[in-house]
């Protein structure tokens, strides 16, 4: 959903795209399956996983993506802290940050929100985070989300995002696409 709602959506032939909580890197890795553009990705991740524990979790043989197996794998060795080209079209900056302390200033056509929900981590889903993701958008940029929650629509809105509700496939949850309109 991330792929149909965020990555198809924005019409360009190149993207910046930060990831908020890069986790095990799947988004990641399935952005650069999925992506027809060039990609400048960049993960921020508190706590990363370590690549045996990512390997347990067989991604590559469930996406049937076995012939992409040295890509998944380069996105697991790559250094952190630094741009990384992972293919000619798509590179990966792995940054061990907090959310709270992104600073990035209009600089990411598509944000992927993908924290841990409301429940459990609360203060992520406040103004205070949502303002630090409307800085570091581009102009018209977006950010999508799994969570349709009226609090966290109306902490987006409150920091000047444009709010759409999105369906999530049959049974799934509804997303929100956040549009850091221009102008406004
Ligand atoms: C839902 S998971 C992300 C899954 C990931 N996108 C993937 O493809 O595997 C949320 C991630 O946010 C990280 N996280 C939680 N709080 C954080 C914070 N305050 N700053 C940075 N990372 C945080 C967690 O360690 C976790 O990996």
């Amino acid at each position: 959903m991330f792929i149909r709602n965020g990555l198809r959506y924005v019409d360009a032939k190149s993207i910046s795209v930060l990831e908020i909580g890069f986790g095990t890197g799947l988004n990641c890795f399935i952005t650069l399956l999925e992506a027809g553009k060039k990609v400048d990705y960049v993960g921020v991740e508190a706590y990363p996983v370590a690549k045996e524990e990512v390997e347990k979790l067989n991604y590559v043989v469930e996406l049937e993506a076995q012939d992409k197996e040295t890509l998944f794998e380069k996105i697991h060795e790559v250094s952190w802290e630094e741009k990384q080209d992972i293919t000619p079209d798509f590179s990966l900056t792995k940054r061990k940050q907090f959310f709270a302390e992104i600073t990035d200033e209009n600089y990411f056509d598509l944000i992927y929100f993908d924290a841990f929900g409301a429940k459990v981590q609360p203060n992520l889903w406040t103004e205070d985070i949502f303002k630090i993701m409307f800085a570091a958008l581009k102009p018209e940029g977006v950010l999508v989300t799994y969570s349709a929650k009226g609090s966290v629509r109306r902490a987006m809105q409150a920091v000047d995002f444009d709010v759409e509700r999105l369906p999530g496939p049959p049974g799934k949850r509804e997303m929100l696409r956040a549009t850091k309109v221009s102008g406004e």
